[in-house]
């Protein structure tokens, strides 16, 4: 079972950004505490801040990973190309948000990637994660 985390811009900041919407955790914080409540996966992290090589990251893995867990961050509301990444690789794919973004900003609440992927986690906090994560593994 080999999965990926997939973060989108700004998610580096993790911690330090905003954190009454995105809490005080980082991303490498909160993976080592993924990784040990899921040891049956093998998963990778990765971030990137800029849309193509998200998309290229998603090439990369999509015909031989199990899953790809991804928080497109605000490109989740802007980039066809990610969506269209998503459409064209064969792994399935989980949009998560850390936030609720359906109780924010309208210009959040739509997400072009949502009707590629096989459904969506948003407003549960990092826990979102491994949630989607267990999805896969447990399908
Ligand atoms: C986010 C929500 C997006 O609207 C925002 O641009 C982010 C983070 C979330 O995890 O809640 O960067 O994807």
């Amino acid at each position: 079972m080999k999965l990926l985390i997939l973060n989108g811009p700004n998610l580096n900041l993790l911690g330090k950004r905003e954190p009454t919407i995105y809490g005080n955790t980082s991303f490498e914080e909160y993976f080592e505490q993924l990784q040990a409540a899921l040891p049956e996966a093998e998963m990778e992290y990765r971030q990137s801040n800029h849309e193509g090589t998200l998309v290229d990251i998603i090439h990369e893995v999509g015909f031989s990973y199990d899953g790809i867990v991804l928080n497109a961050g605000a490109y989740t509301h802007t980039s066809v190309a990610i969506a269209d990444a998503i459409a064209g690789v064969e792994t399935p794919v989980i949009e998560v948000h850390i936030s609720n973004v359906h109780a924010r900003e309208a210009f959040r609440h739509n997400s072009f990637m949502a009707k590629n992927c096989v459904g969506t986690i948003a407003g549960l906090g990092l826990k979102g994660y491994e949630l989607a994560a267990r999805y896969f593994i447990e399908k």
